[in-house]
């Protein structure tokens, strides 16, 4: 079983590797190497910044950091914030733990910050993030064509959202 919690300095080699890492970087963003002192300013940022909410995902029984999830952009007016999350230990991919992080990150999204919307943004040939958003309840509210240049070609990204 997983749970979600907040990062720790000892997370950090982690991080600055997965965000190093062109096969999980692929899924989400346009690739640029990140040395160590952007990732400690990043690092440092993470919960100065009251308008996001970051979150390390654990496996309980091994107290092994596996990925990372959180909700961005807050607005406090509209209600809504912006998903993101990895699993960046690949070997943890496909075993069903996105899906439960998913499941808590929502239940702290709708339940204790009071949200009434979250809504993210994924690759459109991501289908095993696209297979969990839609269990979980999103829907495609669109999709931007040609939105992001990654690994020498422009990909279109769709835009889901759910409604409390
Ligand atoms: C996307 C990600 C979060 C999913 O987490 P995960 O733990 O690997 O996924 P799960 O095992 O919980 O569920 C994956 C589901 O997609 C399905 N799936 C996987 N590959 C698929 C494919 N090519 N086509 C259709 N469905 C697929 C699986 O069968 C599973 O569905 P099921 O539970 O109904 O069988 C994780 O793979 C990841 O972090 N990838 C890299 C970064 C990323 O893409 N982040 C999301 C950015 S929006």
């Amino acid at each position: 079983m997983i749970k979600i919690r907040a990062l720790k300095k000892s997370d950090k080699l982690f991080l600055h590797k997965w965000i190093n890492d062109t096969d999980i970087i692929k899924h989400t963003n346009s690739y640029r190497p990140i040395d160590e002192v952007e990732q400690d300013e990043w690092f440092n940022s993470i919960y100065k910044n009251k308008q996001q909410h970051v979150f390390g995902i654990e496996l309980i029984e091994f107290k092994k950091l596996i990925g990372t999830c959180g909700l961005y952009e807050i607005d406090n007016i509209s209600r809504k914030g912006e998903l993101r999350m990895k699993i960046g230990d690949k070997n943890e991919w496909s075993k069903g733990f996105g899906k439960i992080a998913l499941k808590k990150l929502l239940n702290f999204g709708f339940n204790d910050l009071n949200l009434n919307k979250v809504w993210l943004k994924v690759l459109d040939d991501n289908k095993a993030a696209i297979k969990i958003y839609t269990d979980a309840g999103f829907v495609v509210e669109g999709k931007m064509k040609e939105d992001m240049f990654i690994q020498g070609k422009y990909m279109d990204v769709l835009l889901m959202g759910f409604i409390k």
